[in-house]
């Protein structure tokens, strides 16, 4: 795609990694920045133990996997980075306050023809663009855990978001890799969290009557439904501190009773079981 050469990704939380190296094995030449060292340290460690993975199952050859991390970059300085992208995707914290002050400082540090989107699957782009001056070229550009492997990713425009930045975006999901969907106005949750939301409240739901086990409801998920995890399990993998975030994040938004987030989430959050990242969720890791 024509003008897309440099990539920035802002965080180097679970998603914004993998992201980063989305974008490196598919050519772009690609900086992943973070505040924190230490958490740029063991993205890159990760990273490279994926790569050895995949080399390792034939997936990709030694040069591949050698050229792909050659092209990724992890730094603590926003400044240069930004200063010499062509687009940037925004995967730090789900904090409306830490994203604005990016969204502003990257306004004024990018290059002017440069489009800035946000991975957030709570806060819709329109929230952050006025900070930017330049409302047109910022969108939500959606990835899935893993999003190594995930196809889908969801572009999501605001009102005053561009057809050329629509397109731009559509076509570099495209380039990644993936299959995008694009979604014509901001909603919470926006399809993927939606429909997911809707299969975890009923799997909540008859847990909790006791009608069937945990174990039973996800593998009515898989060996009925073809999902390739039970809801329990997914919420394992997403974590459950982000599941109720979500949940909070949509039950603020619209305010439906429907919508209010799960006792049984907020309960395990509160003692500290987060899923497969605390070692402890619905399951035992
Ligand atoms: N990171 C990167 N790659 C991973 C991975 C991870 N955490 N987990 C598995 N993989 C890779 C494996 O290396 C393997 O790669 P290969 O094909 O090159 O060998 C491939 O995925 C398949 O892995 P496995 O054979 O070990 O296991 P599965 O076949 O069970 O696949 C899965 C794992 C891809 C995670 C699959 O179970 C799945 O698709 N689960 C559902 C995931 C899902 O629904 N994600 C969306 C969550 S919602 C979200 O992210 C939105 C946000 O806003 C909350």
């Amino acid at each position: 795609m024509s003008g897309i050469e440099r990539i920035l990704v802002v965080g180097s939380g679970t998603m914004g990694s993998q992201i980063g190296l989305v974008a490196a094995l598919a050519g772009y030449d690609t900086t992943v920045q973070d505040i924190s060292e230490p958490m740029l340290a063991k993205a890159k460690a990760e990273l490279s133990a994926r790569m050895d993975t995949s080399v390792a199952k034939g997936r990709l050859t030694v040069a591949e996997a050698e050229a792909a991390l050659g092209r990724l970059f992890f730094s603590t300085d926003l400044e240069s980075a930004a200063a010499r992208a062509d687009f940037v995707i925004e995967a730090a914290t789900e904090r409306l306050d830490v994203k604005e002050q990016i969204f502003a400082r990257i306004g004024q540090l990018a290059p002017e023809h440069a489009i800035l989107a946000t991975n957030s699957s709570t806060l819709g782009s329109s929230k952050v663009a006025a900070a930017t001056g330049r409302a047109d070229r910022v969108c939500n550009m959606h990835f899935f855990n893993p999003a190594l492997v995930m196809k889908c990713v969801e572009v999501v425009r605001h009102e005053a978001t561009s057809q050329a930045t629509v397109e731009t975006t559509l076509e570099l999901a495209r380039r990644f890799g993936k299959e995008p969907v694009l979604i014509n106005r901001e909603i919470p949750g926006f399809i993927a969290n939606r429909l997911m939301g809707a299969v975890q409240k009923e799997a909540l739901a008859l847990a909790a009557a006791g009608i069937a086990s945990k174990e039973d409801i996800d593998t009515t998920a898989r060996t009925a439904l073809g999902h390739p995890m039970g809801p329990f399990e997914l919420m394992d993998m997403v974590g459950l501190d982000v599941i109720d975030f979500i949940a909070q994040a949509t039950y603020a938004e619209t305010g439906d009773e429907a919508d209010r987030p799960d006792p049984q989430v907020a309960a395990l959050v509160a003692e500290g079981k987060l899923g497969r990242k605390s070692g402890q969720g619905w399951y035992s890791y």
